[in-house]
């Protein structure tokens, strides 16, 4: 069973980061059934470098529009993508090192990062950005 599912509770209302944001639960699930199935370091530690290029990708495309659009909370988002990026990289250096397996610990911190962001932040700035016509 997938560890997170996209719904309509997850919308910010702005259809290109919906679309990135089912990719990234795609990929934090894709993460999740490697893991169950003991897939070996180097499978589950290529989805993590994936799941963090992409969510690296995302964090700069939300940034683009925010910040071209003048979002006032801009600065705010951007310091939470941030702070979340750190978590995410030094989780993965605890687990090139060898000294942490991604356990379920791990995975509920990923599926309540996706979560709270998107649903907190994110969400934010879908009816400044609708305001915009960027819809
Ligand atoms: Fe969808 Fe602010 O990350």
């Amino acid at each position: 069973m997938a560890l997170l599912t996209w719904n309509e509770k997850f919308s910010v209302q702005v259809r290109q980061f919906d679309d990135e944001h089912k990719q990234l639960i795609a990929l934090v699930n894709q993460l999740h059934d490697a893991m169950k199935m003991g897939q070996g370091k180097q499978v589950v530690g290529d989805i993590l470098r994936g799941l963090i290029s992409y969510t690296r990708n995302h964090f700069a495309s939300e940034e683009r529009l925010m910040k071209s659009h003048g979002y006032p909370e801009y600065e705010k988002h951007k310091k939470e993508h941030n702070q979340l990026t750190l978590s995410v990289l030094d989780l993965q250096k605890e687990y090139d090192a060898g000294n942490a397996p991604l356990s379920q610990s791990v995975m509920a911190f990923l599926k309540d990062w996706l979560t709270n962001h998107i649903q907190g932040m994110d969400k934010g700035y879908g009816p400044f950005l609708n305001g915009k016509g960027i819809k």
